[in-house]
């Protein structure tokens, strides 16, 4: 019997959910091409879609939003902002944007030249797909223990420090405009980096001459993580690691609908002054005055306030406490997951779970069909669908090595008993997991297909 954590909060509004019944779950996913992005939201009973903009805020961020100075320029709310960032990110510059993939396109728009490698331990899809639009490629170099879902390594969001030299020496300084890592590793189950693995990362880009940003959307939970695991950080505050952490890059893309517990809005900051008069030009032209970037004053606010709030270790140990609950009671019920568990989300391996499937059937995409029909639950594939691409030279279709389900917990959101009920649908499943039958696309845009592309049964 696992331990679930008692919330450091109580409940004050509340938000109606129903769980239609299971024709009526039949014919929405048939109307949405069986792509769970299609459904309409009050046709879902528990949303484990994503946990970015989906948390609950706290009284404090909306009475924050009260506050919400809309001057066009140099409002009041933006100089809160900044001072929240300055306090845990610590960087010289910093412009707000209405999400972290507008951050990371100005990036890519200001440093990414076609024919460039940007290597990362694993780049999110808006990420991947920011740099390949700017015709560049992104390069995942993570160690292989993030490959092997029952290894339980505690840091397994690491980069590979040699692999990450040998890139850089096979392809070049000159093709490489800057580094990334992405903490914690999305892409990989939410796994941390530890701040060695950082500091050498850090290292290895400086040595070379490489410019270091950070994909930061989960920086709270990765420095909790590290005060959890890695020897010397015990005593040390998650905001003393967090601002470790950033001692080490040149800059940081944020998207604050993570663990700055808002709705909407992010943040590119960073240390070199060219860089950031080159940001706020972008951001102009796209994103709105370098005082707002594209969001409301009240929007800054609550970053401001969210951003506090995600670095306090009760909510941290409540938050990390419910992912590692619906971990143990998956691993009870005898389904793979990726272990162990990460920061946001668990992570059901679903070509293991679902062998009969083959990858070119996308396995995760089955699964999360399965779950919206037994439960009403939504969850999202991060697999094929996702991943799989044509090799540019060869043509032929390279496939991720994991074919994933991602169970994603918003923020002060579901209770034990919603994290209960999902492990029942699981069980139930499992009972009859070789009756799932895999899935064809119908469409396909070139892109980021996962969120558009239609579905049909084979
Ligand atoms: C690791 C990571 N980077 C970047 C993003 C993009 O952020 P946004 O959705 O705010 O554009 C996400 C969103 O899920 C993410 O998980």
């Amino acid at each position: 019997m696992s331990f679930y954590p008692p919330e450091p909060f109580r409940i004050k509004m509340v938000e109606p959910i129903r769980l239609i019944d299971r024709p009526a779950r039949q014919i929405a996913l048939q109307d949405a091409g069986y792509n769970l992005f299609g459904l309409h939201s009050d046709d879902v009973f528990i949303d484990l879609l994503t946990d970015s903009g989906t948390g609950a805020m706290s009284q404090n961020q909306w009475s924050a939003i009260m506050e919400g100075d809309e001057s066009y320029a140099g409002a009041r709310s933006f100089f809160r902002l900044k001072e929240a960032v300055n306090e845990i990110f610590g960087f010289r510059f910093f412009v707000p944007t209405h999400q972290g993939r507008a951050a990371e396109n100005i990036l890519a728009a200001l440093l990414v030249k076609p024919g460039q490698y940007i290597p990362s331990n694993m780049h999110f899809d808006t990420t991947d797909a920011n740099i390949r639009a700017r015709g560049g490629s992104p390069a995942n170099l993570v160690i292989e223990e993030a490959f092997d879902p029952t290894n339980r390594h505690p840091f397994k969001g690491n980069m590979d420090i040699q692999k990450l030299r040998r890139f850089i020496t096979e392809t070049g300084v000159e093709n490489i405009p800057f580094g990334m890592i992405t903490i914690t590793n999305n892409a990989g189950g939410g796994q941390p980096v530890s701040m060695e693995n950082i500091r050498k990362v850090s290292e290895t880009y400086r040595e070379f001459g490489i410019p270091f940003f950070i994909d930061a959307c989960r920086f709270a939970e990765n420095a909790y993580f590290i005060k959890m695991r890695e020897p010397g950080y015990g005593e040390k505050s998650t905001l003393e690691i967090a601002r470790e952490i950033f001692s080490f890059a040149d800059g940081a893309t944020m998207s604050a609908k993570k663990d700055a517990i808002v709705n909407i809005g992010g943040f590119f900051t960073m240390n070199d002054e060219t860089l950031y008069q080159a940001a706020c030009n972008e951001l102009i032209l796209r994103e709105g005055f370098p005082t707002y970037g594209g969001l409301a004053g009240r929007d800054l606010d609550a970053i401001a306030a969210g951003l506090r709030e995600g670095v306090d270790e009760d909510y941290l140990a409540y938050r990390l406490g419910q992912t590692a609950y619906l971990a143990n009671l998956l691993l009870d019920n005898r389904i793979p997951i990726i272990e162990p568990p990460g920061g946001h989300a668990v992570y059901v391996d679903a070509g293991k779970f679902l062998p009969h499937i083959p990858q070119s059937q996308f396995p995760g995409q089955a699964l999360s069909v399965e779950l919206y029909i037994e439960g009403g639950i939504r969850a999202c594939e991060i697999g094929s669908v996702m991943f799989a691409y044509p090799d540019p030279d060869t043509g032929d279709m390279m496939f991720p090595k994991l074919e994933l389900v991602r169970l994603a917990i918003p923020r002060r959101v579901y209770t034990q008993s919603h994290m209960d009920y999902i492990g029942g649908v699981f069980a139930k499943i499992a009972k009859q997991k070789e009756k799932v039958k895999g899935y064809k696309f119908i469409y396909a845009p070139p892109m980021l297909r996962h969120f558009t592309a239609r579905f049909a049964p084979i």
